[in-house]
């Protein structure tokens, strides 16, 4: 049995972030990525500055790697992401265009890439990260110069470049109530009254085991939140989920863990409406984590040599139980 296999019973989308110099150089890891998950996320590959580094200068090519790779194996894509602060181009991050060209470039950004893989990406990432923690809106490049528009213009180009692929507003640190998840709802259902197309909210649900084991382990309120968004009339998914442990590894916090894991797969089984669960990697060998936060690690369901750890059977098990 693989993670695939039981979340296919369940009518649940299994997926990962796909590093794209893994997918080219890596079997052990390509074969993981085939087996164990009906889903994909490109975890850099589609990020403006990497398909379009110059203006008007496209490189594809990695990212058509990875929508090739889940179309060979039957895996859905979830496209990520379209409009974000981050991994962004130079020559849009660096000041130089007129608020006008800057939302020109925007839009034409927004169209070309999900036009380019209509019919492939069922999903997609429309706006990324786009609140603070105190629930008010992020203060980025695209609310400073665009104003707070931009992200209902930002649904509405994705909706009339492939209107049958799934639109979401995807976040971290909404997964428990606090200001920013009220910030989100609100947002969410302004959008909605609006009539704009949004689909779905994405919690990325980056966790972490906390240093004193007296600390009460995360994602206690996964399921309520999910419920939560879902009453809204949207799909909800668990985007990047990862649980992170401070080095070194022992044996308990592998444990909890776990634990944990098997939590998140629990509460998105558990709400109808969470349509899929994605690891934001598979694997430690490849992993966001040691270099952005030092000190933590682990964070993933295989370990460096693509074994299992008690993460990955916890999941597994977790996607199973009723
Ligand atoms: O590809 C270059 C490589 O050529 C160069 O030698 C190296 C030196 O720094 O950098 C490489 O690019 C890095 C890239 O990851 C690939 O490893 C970038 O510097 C680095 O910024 C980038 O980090 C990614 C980060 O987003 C920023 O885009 C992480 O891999 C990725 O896991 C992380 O993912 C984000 C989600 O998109 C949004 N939510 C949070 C999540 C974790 O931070």
């Amino acid at each position: 049995e693989t993670l695939r296999t039981v979340a296919a019973a369940r009518n649940l989308r299994v997926g990962a972030a796909v590093n794209d110099r893994a997918l080219e150089t890596d079997n052990g890891y390509r074969d993981k990525l085939k087996y164990e998950f009906n889903s994909v996320t490109p975890e850099n590959a589609m990020k403006w500055g990497n398909v379009e580094p110059e203006p008007g200068v496209h490189t594809w090519a990695k990212a058509d790697a990875v929508v090739s790779f889940a179309q060979e194996n039957n895996q859905m894509v979830r496209g990520h992401t379209l409009v974000w602060h981050g991994g962004l181009p130079t020559w849009v991050s660096d000041g130089s265009l007129s608020d006008q060209e800057l939302r020109a470039a925007l839009q034409r950004h927004v169209e070309t890439t999900v036009k380019r893989y209509a019919g492939r990406v069922a999903v997609w990432d429309v706006v990324n990260e786009v609140l603070a923690e105190d629930g008010t809106l992020r203060q980025s490049i695209w609310l400073r110069r665009l104003g707070p528009g931009y992200i209902a213009d930002a649904f509405r180009w994705a909706r009339a470049a492939d209107p049958s692929a799934k639109l979401y507003i995807n976040d971290y640190n909404a997964e428990w109530n606090n200001p920013k998840r009220a910030g989100l709802y609100n947002l969410v259902r302004d959008l909605r009254a609006q009539g704009v197309p949004i689909d779905g909210v994405g919690f990325q649900t980056h966790a972490m085991i906390k240093e004193s084991a007296s600390e009460p382990l995360p994602l206690t309120q996964l399921r309520s939140t999910l419920q939560l968004f879902a009453g809204l009339g949207v799909d909800v998914a668990v985007t990047e989920l990862d649980v992170r442990l401070k080095l070194p590894v022992d044996e308990s916090r592998l444990a909890a863990q776990g634990e944990v894991y098997r939590r998140a797969a629990e509460a998105c089984l558990a709400v109808a409406r969470c349509v899929s669960l994605t690891m934001w990697s598979l694997t430690d060998r490849y992993s966001w984590v040691p270099s952005s936060v030092p000190g933590w690690g682990a964070a993933h369901p295989l370990d460096e040599n693509l074994a299992k750890k008690p993460a990955y059977l916890r999941l597994r098990s977790g996607l199973k139980d009723r």
